[in-house]
């Protein structure tokens, strides 16, 4: 497994390409199996998640085009990756298995898509998570509202239909951004309509329907709570644009604000970014649009700030791992409360081995900033938790080795390219095995 090195201490400054939204590119990609015709998209990250749901669809049967070649023995990430052509129109097989499902929960996107298309499809329980138990019940009760019979059997999820699906009335608890998209391209080629209450608001969502609308979709209320959708008979191909990703635009502004340094994000786009920019500022980063993108300037001092994760618009929840390490050096004491995930912690314990003081109780933190981080061996079992510790490590006086970085490759594209080009002093180690 690689590592990444780091020795921290140097500003970073200079100018960072954003790339497209991972969480954006996932449910798009999947959105490929409701037509038979081609499926265009561009501005996809070059990232072992993208890897994955490429190689989840090429197992069922998806035509699989990457820069100019057919790649139907599989996708190993090679390649730009910045544009993608899926074609289903020859699907061989309707069961997502547990090899590949189990890198990656999203993958249980498959199932609206397969089973609207398809009236079938068989998904693997994703397995255990590091980061809560992350249940998808509210997935199956949408596609049961739309008719789906649904049985768990040796740990997959065994849905079928008969004839289509039916439009439905689905009134989400609790706001959840993947059942969300399940439910809403399920719902596109479902009979009559379908209205989705307490949908997630997440930019992502809002990407995902206006690709839908473009393949023909009937969908309104886009960027609401409430989704109406009128179920049509077939969807067209496409060429869509995946949007720019907030999150690791938010992570280079935080890279930014902690190194004491300027960044300027380009592509980056401020409108999804409210929540992360206006924490930023508070913490005392001066943060302006510009035409290409943000520009991000360290305050003089980090300043503490309290902090709630929260759906979107709010604070999210894949930004509070990185807001944690910034916090570690402010001038004072600041809280987060992690409102999405209970378990989302496993940054802490390594950002003490770094010196940071954390008191972590329930889904709490208080975070007593202090006035210097220093480098450790480190390492963490989660995406964001893990790109917290580059952050710290960033700002550290000596060396840190950061372990299992697989888990960065999962979610950041050429990270230590793209910090090394902005001054940071950070290799990648790689395995020899
Ligand atoms: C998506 C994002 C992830 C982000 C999360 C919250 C993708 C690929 N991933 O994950 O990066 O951290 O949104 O912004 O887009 N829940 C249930 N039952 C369900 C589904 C979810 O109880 O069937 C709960 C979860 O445990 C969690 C909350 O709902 O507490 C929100 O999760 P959800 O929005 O579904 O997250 P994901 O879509 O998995």
């Amino acid at each position: 497994m690689d590592s990444i090195k780091i020795i921290g201490g140097s500003p970073l400054k200079g100018k960072i390409e954003i790339g497209g939204a991972k969480n954006a590119a996932l449910p798009l990609m999947a959105a490929a199996l409701l037509t038979d015709e081609q499926f265009s998209l561009s501005n996809v990250p070059t990232l072992s998640d993208i890897t994955t749901m490429a190689n989840l669809l090429v197992s069922l049967g998806v035509e699989f085009i990457v820069d100019g070649s057919v790649r139907n023995g599989g996708y190993n990430g090679s390649g730009t990756g910045r544009s993608l052509i899926l074609k289903a129109d020859n699907i061989t097989d309707t069961t997502a298995h547990y090899d590949i499902v189990r890198k990656m929960r999203a993958s249980v996107i498959v199932l609206g898509p397969l089973l609207a298309r398809f009236g079938k499809a068989r998904v693997s329980l994703p397995g255990g998570c590091a980061i809560g138990t992350r249940p998808i019940d509210l997935h199956i009760m949408a596609m049961e509202k739309m008719g789906a019979k649904i049985k768990l059997r040796d740990g997959y999820i065994e849905a079928g239909v008969k004839g289509r699906l039916k439009g439905a009335e689905i009134t989400f608890p609790i706001i959840s951004v993947g059942a969300t998209e399940n439910a809403l391209l399920a719902a596109t080629l479902a009979e009559g309509k379908t209205v989705i209450k307490n949908a997630a608001l997440e930019p992502e969502v809002s990407d995902l329907a206006m690709c839908l609308k473009e393949m023909g979709a009937d969908i309104k209320g886009i960027g609401t709570k409430k989704l109406v959708i009128n179920g049509v008979e077939k969807l067209n191909g496409v060429n869509h644009k995946v949007l720019p990703d907030r999150i690791e635009a938010g992570t280079f502004a935080i890279a930014a604000a902690i190194t004491g340094g300027e960044l300027e994000l380009l592509g980056a786009n401020a409108e999804t970014m409210e929540a992360t920019i206006e924490a930023l500022r508070k913490t005392g980063a001066k943060i302006e649009e510009t035409e290409k993108g943000i520009k991000v300037v360290a305050g003089e001092k980090i300043r503490p700030i309290n902090i709630d994760t929260s759906p979107y618009p709010g604070y999210a929840t894949d930004m509070q791992a990185q807001l944690s390490a910034l916090l570690c050096l402010a001038e004072g004491t600041s809280t987060i409360k992690e409102n999405i995930f209970e378990n989302r912690f496993m940054h802490v314990p390594e950002l003490t081995r770094m010196g940071a003081k954390i008191k972590l109780s329930g889904n709490k933190m208080k975070i007593n900033g202090i006035e210097k981080l220093h480098g450790a061996t480190v390492m963490a079992t989660d995406l964001r938790a893990s790109v917290s510790l580059v952050l710290a490590a960033l700002a550290a006086e000596g060396e840190t080795i950061i372990n299992r970085v697989y888990h960065i490759d999962r979610g950041y594209e050429r990270i230590e390219e793209k910090l090394a080009a902005c001054g940071a002093k950070i290799v990648r180690l790689r395995d020899k095995n």
